[in-house]
């Protein structure tokens, strides 16, 4: 069985909180594909980024997306770059998605300094800009539904996907 729901967007939409969230609401099992890379190599993300570059996490990142979506029947968040890989956005083709749209100030705030996460290192706001413009219309391809998250607590966002799908 597929998961129920998919969940996309930047870093800082708040995938995970949601993703939490909505398991417990809806009481079925929550993966994200972050957690799934690192149980399964032993190694922080941004140790992988580091060591070993983004190409070889893209790849990780790829096949954990592939398990999950052929495993897992819950709520699953994927890392806000899983988008960029051809072969994912053809996996989610079939899936329900749901894009957790933020703006630049709102994701900022909740990155604060961005630890743990490789591609904001340096200027975290102008890291995030650039992912924002360079994804935004990635996430809307693949979506199904789109759910603005700027403003919002993760309980009104998971709210407003419930009452979606
Ligand atoms: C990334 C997002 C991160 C993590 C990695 C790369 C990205 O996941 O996969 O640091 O490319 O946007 P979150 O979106 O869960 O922070």
């Amino acid at each position: 069985m597929p998961p129920r729901v998919v969940l996309v967007g930047a870093m800082g939409a708040g995938k995970t909180t949601v993703a939490e969230l909505l398991g417990e609401a809806w009481g079925v099992a929550v993966r994200d594909t972050d957690h799934d890379i690192v149980a399964s190599t032993g190694r922080e993300i941004s140790d992988i980024f580091v060591e070993s570059g983004e190409d070889v996490f893209r790849d990780l990142e790829a096949a954990a997306v592939a398990t999950a979506l052929a495993e897992h029947d819950g709520v699953l968040a994927l890392g806000g770059g899983a988008v960029l890989r051809p072969e994912t956005r053809e996996l989610l083709a079939d899936a329900r998605v749901v894009f957790l749209r933020v703006g630049l100030t709102d994701a900022v705030k909740r990155v604060g300094l961005g630890t743990g996460r490789p591609l904001l290192l340096g200027n975290v706001r102008a890291r995030i800009k650039a992912l924002l413009d360079e994804r935004s219309s990635i996430y809307e391809s693949v979506a199904t539904h789109v759910v603005e998250t700027d403003g919002r607590t993760p309980d009104e966002v998971a709210a407003a996907i419930r009452e979606l799908v």
